[in-house]
C-alpha cells in the first residue's frame, strides 16, 4: 500500500459522507502498521455538535478492531465532494491522532494535483499526549 493508493481510498471514502448541513464531504483512509486500511467519512447531525469528522471515524473503527499502531492517514474533502485544495484535519482530530501516533506519523492531504505530506509533529507541535501524561 503506497501513499498514492491510500489517497485513492480516501477519495472513495468521501463518497460515503453524510453532510446534508455543511455540504462539505470529507474522506479519510488510515493505514495501520500491519497494512490494514480503515476508511472513514464525516457524519453530520441536525444538532450539529454530534458531527464526527472523517479522520475520527477511521480511527475509531480501527481502534475498536484492536489496532494501536498507525503509519499514515490520507484525507480529502471539499464542497459537494469537489476537491479544490488540501483539507487539513481539525484540532480535535489532530489530538485523537496524538493519542495513538508518534511524531513521524504521516498525513497526506489530497489536492487536485496529487497530494502533500506532513508529519504529526508538524501539524501538532508541543502536544499533550497519553505517553507524557499517563506514562503509558
Ligand atoms: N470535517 C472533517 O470531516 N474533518 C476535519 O478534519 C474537518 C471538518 C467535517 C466536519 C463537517 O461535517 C464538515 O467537515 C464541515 O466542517
Amino acid at each position: 500500500m503506497d501513499l498514492k493508493e491510500l489517497c485513492t481510498l480516501a477519495v472513495e471514502a468521501m463518497g460515503h459522507a453524510y453532510a446534508p448541513y455543511s455540504g462539505y464531504k470529507v474522506g479519510a483512509a488510515l493505514l495501520c502498521a500491519d497494512g490494514t486500511v480503515y476508511q472513514g467519512c464525516n457524519i453530520e447531525n441536525a444538532s450539529y455538535t454530534p458531527t464526527v469528522c472523517a479522520e475520527r471515524t477511521a480511527f475509531f473503527k480501527a481502534v475498536y478492531d484492536g489496532h494501536r499502531d498507525f503509519t499514515a492517514i490520507a484525507v480529502c474533502g471539499g464542497k459537494d465532494g469537489v476537491l479544490t485544495g488540501a483539507f487539513p484535519p481539525c484540532g480535535v482530530c489532530r489530538q485523537v491522532m496524538r493519542e495513538f501516533c508518534e511524531d513521524d506519523f504521516l498525513l497526506c492531504f489530497v489536492t487536485p494535483e496529487g497530494y502533500e505530506t506532513h508529519t504529526l509533529a508538524e501539524v501538532l507541535p508541543f502536544s499533550f499526549s497519553a505517553k507524557t501524561h499517563m506514562q503509558l
